[in-house]
């Protein structure tokens, strides 16, 4: 099946990696993104941005950041503003990662204002959605992640479509070795993309792309890339060895171009 939105290989380093290990990392992946077809994307520690940037400038490779606050400036202690990290060289910005949710309160209504601020600043945002386990075995998957989609997106003007990217990452999948069943995954961002597409209209949420994150690894990666609806990974712990984040992203090449 022909997918139109670019294949997108997103690294999630979460707090992991400093300056001199990110910049190594970074050398042994830029010749395997030079050869691919992917948009190759790592999201790295605050501290991490400028450095990377700065290595990656010229490359097919895009630094982004894990997390921001969604105002513009004032006295909040510890947080980073949309226009900071886009000021040392992010150009995306994960927002709402079921970490944040969970370990820091995050509300839908937050992860809302910040991607408007995200957005507003040129930065693209990943929206990540995606129930627990508990949800999950209750049934109430499509209505977490229809009620995530309404409260994260629901005022964000069509125009900006093309720049969303959207992670289903389901709870129980996120660091647990048990990545959801491709065909769940397909079916889950069908759910999300119809009722994007009454929020906007079809044509616009057919422009949002999607990814799918949730222990997924070197083995797992290619059944995934070709499912159809999934145009894209976010990796989390297998993106932090360099040899196997390259080796996904040339298994885009085989997967075939779309
Ligand atoms: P794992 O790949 O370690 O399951 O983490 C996924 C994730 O959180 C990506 O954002």
């Amino acid at each position: 099946m022909k997918k139109s939105r670019a294949p997108v290989i997103c690294a999630n380093w979460k707090m992991y990696k400093n300056i001199e290990e990110a910049l190594a990392f970074i050398d042994v992946v830029i010749p395997v993104a030079e050869q691919s077809d992917c948009e190759v994307l790592i999201a790295v520690p605050f501290t991490a941005i400028r450095s990377c940037a700065d290595r990656v400038r010229g490359t097919r490779i895009s630094i982004g950041a894990q997390n921001m606050n969604d105002a513009t400036a004032g006295a909040f202690t510890g947080e980073v503003s949309a226009s900071m990290l886009q000021e040392a060289g992010a150009t995306f910005v994960i927002v709402g990662h079921s970490e944040r949710r969970r370990l820091f309160g995050e509300t839908n209504s937050f992860i809302h204002q910040k991607i408007k601020r995200a957005l507003d600043v040129g930065l693209r945002p990943i929206v990540c959605i995606g129930e627990n386990y508990e949800e999950r075995e209750n049934g109430a998957t499509h209505a977490v992640l229809k009620m995530q989609l309404q409260e994260c997106l629901g005022d964000i003007s069509k125009e900006a479509t093309s720049h969303l990217m959207v992670a289903y990452e389901p709870n129980w999948a996120v660091g647990t070795g048990l990545p959801a069943n491709p065909e769940t995954v397909h079916q889950a961002i069908d759910d999300c993309r119809a009722f994007l597409g009454e929020l906007w209209s079809s044509a616009d949420a057919q422009r949002v792309t999607f990814l799918y994150g949730g222990s997924v690894d070197v083995q797992n990666a290619a059944t995934f890339l070709q499912t159809p609806n999934i145009d894209g990974l976010l990796i989390g712990s297998v993106s932090l060895d360099p040899d196997s984040f390259a080796k996904i992203i040339s298994l885009r090449q085989n997967v075939g171009a779309r």
